[in-house]
């Protein structure tokens, strides 16, 4: 196990009817702007419920953050914020809307350009000028609940950033808000999950036998729970378990002292960028042809993932490997997610693109052992097609 440092600040107020509970957990004097997205929040209540909690305070509100955050967006509800001397940023929405505003807790009173945040890094903020956020989560996916990174669209592409006071300082997770999401976005938050777990686990043997059975158990939990929860939104114990594993699966516990791989995000991210397919759409595309083209590198890995997760028991190395790769695919298609790329309406030589946003983003050493290049993604993208 390699060495490493843990430490997750987040509150997490899980259950029914949680929501009033935020007067407690924000200042009685704080300004607070309300963050959302395109307006699923207002038709469903869960906008009023967070007013309601909010009480006497000052309370200002930014609609129209959109799925895939723009930085253009999100400046103005920075502009907002400082105009309206805001201390405290409550998000209220999916991914977007989380990522959305901890982009805005460090771009607000950030002294430079905050655009070069996205490609520099976090490092030149002051981080007594960040401000504090909590979120109202409306979407199991992403994680964004409860870790510290954000991932903003611009002109030039789509940017990860990160900072540790981007961690939400609490994050209401009621599994009953989420009962609204339309089917599709359900099942792109069971693949999400998946994949997140896939990237801190499938990649080579370091000997953390918690951090792989966690990721065994939150595997075999979203092959479980992910079909109900799709087929049947109103059951609360199905939908309970897709929230809290979707949390799991990236705040940080998995992936302590073990590789990461991340290479499906990275192309995935150029592949939103490029096309708009849905996050994990992009996800479900990439990682079974990625996993088909690194199977020598993940050869340990990818066994047993097949035994421990799939039960695959039979057969010799390879037709193991090809066998869990074949169940990933069948698993995410079973939920109405598609995999290949030509599904998206992408054309075989729209590839081109995608290669050379990666090199435009220096996304050329991708991987835990860094050993996908250009050429690598492009084999991958090409057995994806
Ligand atoms: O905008 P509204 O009207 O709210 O509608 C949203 C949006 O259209 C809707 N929605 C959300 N909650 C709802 C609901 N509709 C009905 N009922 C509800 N309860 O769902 C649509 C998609 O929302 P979005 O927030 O875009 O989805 P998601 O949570 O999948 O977030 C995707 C974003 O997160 C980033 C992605 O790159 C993408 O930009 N990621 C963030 C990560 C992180 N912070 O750690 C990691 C991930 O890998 C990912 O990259
Ligand atoms: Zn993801």
């Amino acid at each position: 196990m390699f060495n490493f440092d843990y430490r997750n600040p987040t509150h997490i107020v899980f259950g029914k009817e949680r929501i009033a509970e935020i007067d407690k957990l924000i200042p009685p004097q704080a300004r607070v702007l309300v963050l959302y997205g395109g307006g699923s929040v207002k038709k469903f209540g869960t906008f009023e419920a967070v007013k309601q909690a909010l009480g006497t305070r000052q309370q200002f509100e930014f609609g129209g953050i959109e799925a895939n955050p723009r930085y253009e967006t999100l400046m103005r509800a920075a502009a907002l914020a400082k105009a309206e001397n805001i201390d405290f940023l409550l998000a209220v929405g999916g991914g977007s809307v989380m990522d959305g505003t901890k982009f805005v807790a460090l771009a607000t009173h950030f002294a430079g350009d905050a655009a070069t945040l996205l490609w520099n890094g976090t490092a030149a903020v002051d981080s007594s000028k960040i401000l504090p956020l909590a979120t109202v989560a409306t979407l199991p996916a992403t994680g964004s609940e409860m870790n510290a990174f954000a991932v903003v669209s611009h002109p030039k592409g789509k940017f990860g950033i990160t900072h540790a006071q981007c961690y939400p300082q609490f994050s209401v997770l009621d599994p009953s808000l989420t009962f609204t999401l339309p089917k599709i976005q359900v099942a792109n938050g069971v693949v999400d999950a998946f994949v997140h777990v896939c990237e801190q686990y499938v990649t080579y043997a370091a000997e953390a036998k918690v951090q792989d059975r966690f990721a065994e158990g939150l595997l075999q939990t979203l092959i479980e729970v992910g079909p109900i929860t799709v087929a049947q939104p109103q059951d609360y114990d199905a939908r309970a378990n897709l929230v809290w594993a979707a949390t799991n699966a990236l705040n940080g516990l998995i992936g302590t002292g073990v590789p990461q791989d991340w290479a499906t995000h990275m192309i995935g991210h150029e592949l939103t960028a490029r096309f708009g397919i849905d996050h994990a759409q992009t996800l479900a595309i990439v990682m079974p042809s990625l996993w088909q083209v690194s199977r020598e590198q993940k050869h340990g890995k990818l066994l047993q993932y097949a035994e421990r997760v799939w039960n695959i028991t039979t057969g010799n190395d390879a037709e193991r490997i090809d066998a869990a790769i074949a169940k990933t695919r069948e698993f995410f298609e079973s939920l109405g997610i598609k995999t290949r790329l030509r599904d998206y309406d992408v054309a075989k030589a729209d590839i081109d693109d995608i290669i050379s946003a990666l090199e435009a983003h220096r996304m050329v050493k991708l991987g835990e052992h860094q050993a996908i290049t250009p050429a690598v993604s492009r084999q991958i993208l090409e057995q994806a097609w």
